[in-house]
């Protein structure tokens, strides 16, 4: 039930309005960003940890920082241009909608690398006694259904990525294909566990076998990290 309370205007880096709050849930916990946050240009992380990682060749995961580095340099650029199409008035121009088209793209093809990233570089493997592997079981009927059924949505034929999401509303278990970076991502979902089929991310080091690529990948993957995830 809503509950009319106050209201609130917060302008963003480029001087658009990011956030008007009339009216909100009586027990809203909407984050408000401080100067600082609200004003930040995203920064790319560091991976390097990860060269040495095996089935993943040195040239290939350097190249593919590079590209990672884009997504992070072509997000803040867009935010940065919309922002300023808004402060001119040239919020209803096909400009301002291609731009804010251009962001689900970049700003996704930023967030799912940095979580690829931080689910490689693993040593263990999955806990089979675990609450991942418990959710994957009740979810799939077994690990290895669940394993079976991410390694062929990782082989579809396409550019893109598998991830497995939760749905907080069941705790339900169900395994996407996103295309490109933004297509087909579940609202509400929490991303567990990602990888990434784009060409750039396997051909250098396996052509075109990709499922050595996801052989590679299972082997690398960092369980603690992704049970992490889950709340
Ligand atoms: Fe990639």
């Amino acid at each position: 039930m809503l509950k009319r309370r106050e209201f609130l205007v917060l302008t963003g880096a480029g001087g658009a309005a990011v956030l008007a709050v009339g009216a909100r849930p009586a027990r809203g916990r909407i984050r408000i960003p401080s100067e600082e946050e609200r004003t930040m240009t995203y920064t790319a992380k560091d991976y390097s940890r990860l060269i040495g990682t095996a089935g993943f060749s040195e040239t290939l995961l350097k190249n593919h920082f590079t590209l990672y580095q884009g997504y992070v340099a072509n997000t803040n650029k867009v935010l940065d241009i919309m922002a300023q199409l808004a402060k001119d008035g040239k919020a209803a121009t096909p400009e301002f909608a291609e731009i804010k088209r251009r962001l689900g793209w970049e700003f996704n093809g930023m967030r799912l690398h940095e979580l690829y990233f931080e689910n490689l570089g693993g040593k263990a493997g999955l806990d089979p006694n675990g609450r991942l592997a418990k959710a994957m079981a009740a979810s799939f009927g077994s690990v290895e259904a669940w394993e079976k059924d991410f390694r062929a949505t990782g082989a579809m034929r396409g550019i893109g990525w598998a991830v497995l999401y939760e749905d907080p509303v069941n705790g339900r278990l169900i395994n996407f294909w996103i295309n490109e970076h933004d297509v087909a991502h579940p609202a509400g979902c929490r991303p567990l566990l990602i990888m990434d089929v784009f060409e750039h991310a396997f051909m250098l080091d396996y052509g075109l076998k990709r499922a050595d690529y996801i052989e590679a990948f299972f082997k690398a993957v960092d369980w603690t990290a992704v049970e992490a995830r889950s709340k």
